[in-house]
């Protein structure tokens, strides 16, 4: 069993993401932490603790709240995406008297990095959302988190279009400066860009032949949470959704779904058309990169792990 850490602005793939990996055996998810990124701090933290009242998980995670900012830059946020609450149309009530998780008084990464000083390289840190909570770790206990055996990051647009500005993706223009400190601290990383996460995506097909015949808590609340109009048969306001963050986990659970390759990438910080964008070349730090990926075997899996 691999020892995870899931670190995550939830947001609705964040949420799926956070469902994928706690329904899966083959990881044990030992702490939640949140950043601001798709929705504030204050609603990132609410919505983690949502998703564990929905998963009831019997091994409660510890769960920490991280920086409220970036770095550098201001505060941004994807409302047009995750909607008001950064959980879609989904409605979760959390009951009085009813945690499923426990709660750390520290900052996120001292609970990360205290987390791999008690189990040195065993560690796997997966960054679903803007890097700020890893750069404070390195910032302030790079001992720590140079003990994590790796960190698999939901970030990029190497070789493809971003989705904020054409040239960067979401989590890595909210805090290039973040990025940067955690591309060069020679910590063991797989990046999962969007040149494979948008190989990986929910279709109305998909939705009508094997999300909903499942039919649990589960599949119900992907639906709600995606904005799937089981009338209309499509998504209210898109066409496909999106699952950026589960592939990350999925990454973790079954390294063979994706193909990596070895790169030199750094990220742009100047600020201007660029910021935010990572930069292929001959200098910089070597990451592993995925490039490729075995969209269908994917799916499978995250579909099955609706159950
Ligand atoms: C990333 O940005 C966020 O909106 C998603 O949750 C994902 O982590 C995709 O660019
Ligand atoms: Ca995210």
């Amino acid at each position: 069993m691999k020892i995870v850490i899931i670190d995550c602005d939830v947001g609705v793939d964040d949420a799926l993401a956070l469902i994928l990996a706690f329904h899966s055996s083959a990881l044990e998810v030992k702490a939640v932490t949140g950043v601001n990124g798709n929705v504030p701090l204050d609603r990132v933290f609410e919505n983690i603790q949502k998703v564990l009242s929905l998963l009831q998980p019997t091994n409660k995670p510890i769960i920490a709240r991280g920086a409220s900012s970036p770095l550098k830059g201001k505060a941004i946020h994807a409302h047009s995406v995750h909607g008001r609450t950064g959980l879609g149309e989904a409605k979760i009530e959390l009951k009085d008297g009813e945690e499923w998780w426990t709660l750390s008084g520290g900052p996120a990464w001292e609970l990360i990095t205290s987390i791999a000083h008690q189990h040195p390289q065993q560690v796997t840190l997966i960054a679903v959302g803007p890097l700020t909570n890893l750069a404070l770790g390195i910032q302030k206990d790079l001992d720590g988190m140079k003990h994590l055996k790796e960190i698999v990051i939901m970030g990029g647009a190497v070789r493809t279009r971003g989705n904020v500005t054409p040239h960067a993706e979401f989590n890595i223009y909210s805090d290039p400066v973040a990025a940067k400190m955690v591309f060069e601290s020679g910590i063991p990383m797989t990046l999962v860009p969007l040149d494979v996460t948008h190989r990986v995506f929910l279709t109305p097909s998909l939705m009508e032949e094997r999300v909903k015949p499942i039919g649990n808590t589960f599949s119900k609340f992907l639906m709600e949470a995606t904005g799937y109009d089981t009338k209309a048969r499509r998504f209210r306001n898109r066409e496909t959704v999106f699952l950026h963050d589960p592939l990350a986990v999925g990454v973790v659970i079954d390294p063979t779904l994706v193909k990596n390759e070895t790169l030199c990438l750094t990220v742009e910080t100047d600020e201007g058309e660029h910021w935010g964008k990572l930069i292929e070349g001959k200098e910089g730090s070597q990451i592993n990169v995925s490039l490729g990926v075995d969209a269908e075997r994917f799916l499978e899996l995250f579909v099955s792990r609706l159950r």
